[in-house]
């Protein structure tokens, strides 16, 4: 089969469009034909290993010390299951699934990929593409874990930093549909997308700080990972939530923060579970929210894709096709 390997940690070109081996389900396991995938900042971090410095050991450990342990990149996947493990029951051969590979080893961008029957794999949403079901693995799953986590209500203020990015994109919808009021900070070309996928109000970060236009938030997420608490701190009501998706691996630093403060600071990593994707699923099919997509590749343009990826300026998802 075809897959993007990486041949070491580096720039977009240490990506090689490989034949490989075509991997066969274990009893357990189903065999997906990818149809659709996503290259996400997460990929282009573990291909070039920009993780800081206090990370750099622990991140070799878990990804490979010389070069990827797994080479075959993709957090999130959608495609038709080709076969079952004997032992499989909640799928069959030709069922449409969307899926995360982040426990999985990844391994999306490849033209199949298998997966435990029992991981974050659930059947995809009716009348969905599945350039669109691609998405929701990460950037809706990521939006619902830490929403859920900052306790959102309904009448709630919410305030999203990167509301035109994945994981925003999906947080100002979610956040909507819990109840919230809900402002979005982007720039100026994103306010009109970010007010049509339901925001309230929007602040163009390069013209306004909403740390000094004195409003204050029940919550404060964090979606791109460009503030610290200490920035955010008294745009937050007291035991208001702050909700950092950059602040993996740092409990420790979020749990020193909570007792010294009176506000709750939750970071860590949105692991996808097929509840959360059923849950997505629900939402899709009821039209409560719908993938923002941004440009598709073919796997062949692997590499134009990490570079766009990379400057960290697109609106919602990028896709890849097979
Ligand atoms: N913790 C976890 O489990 C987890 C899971 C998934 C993702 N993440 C992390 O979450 C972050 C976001 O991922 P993503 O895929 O949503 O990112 P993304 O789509 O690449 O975000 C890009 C968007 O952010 C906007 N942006 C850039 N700088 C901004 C700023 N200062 N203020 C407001 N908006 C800004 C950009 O628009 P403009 O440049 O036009 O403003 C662009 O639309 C990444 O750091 C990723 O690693 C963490």
């Amino acid at each position: 089969m075809k897959a993007i390997v990486a041949t070491k940690y580096g720039p977009p070109e240490v990506l090689r469009l490989k034949e490989v081996g075509k991997p066969a389900p274990q009893d357990h396991e189903i065999l997906v034909k990818v149809q659709a995938t996503t290259v996400n900042v997460g990929d282009c971090r573990m291909r070039g290993f920009t993780v800081p410095p206090m990370f750099w050991l622990p991140g070799r450990i878990a990804l490979g010390f010389r070069k990827p342990r797994n080479p075959i990149f993709g957090m999130e996947l959608a495609g038709e299951v080709e076969a079952v493990g004997t032992n499989v029951t909640r799928f069959k051969a030709g069922d449409q699934v969307f899926a995360s590979t982040f426990q999985a080893n990844f391994g999306a961008h490849a033209e199949y990929k298998c997966l435990p029957e029992d991981g974050a794999v659930v059947t995809k949403p009716k009348d969905m593409t599945n350039e669109e079901a691609a998405t929701l693995s990460i950037g809706a799953n990521t939006a619902l874990f830490f929403l859920k986590r900052g306790n959102i209500q309904p009448g709630q203020k919410v305030l999203i930093i990167g509301a035109s990015g994945s994981v925003g994109t999906f947080a100002v919808q979610l956040a909507k549909y819990f109840g919230a009021e809900v402002t979005g900070v982007c720039s100026g070309p994103n306010v009109e997308m970010i007010k049509s996928l339901g925001a309230d109000k929007a602040i163009d970060y390069t013209q306004e700080d909403f740390t000094k236009n004195g409003e204050t938030y029940d919550i404060i997420f964090d979606a791109v990972g460009k503030t610290s608490l200490s920035q955010c701190k008294s745009s937050l009501k007291d035991k208001g939530y702050y909700l950092h998706t950059g602040m993996v691996g740092s409990e420790l630093k979020a749990l020193w923060l909570s007792v010294t403060t009176d506000k709750n600071i939750i970071g860590g990593t949105a692991v996808p579970s097929k509840e959360n994707l059923a849950f997505l699923k629900e939402l899709t099919e009821t039209g409560r929210l719908k993938p923002v997509i941004d440009r598709c590749f073919p796997l062949e343009q692997m590499i134009e894709a990490h570079r766009y990826v990379e400057q960290g300026r697109k609106k919602g998802n990028v896709i890849i096709t097979m």
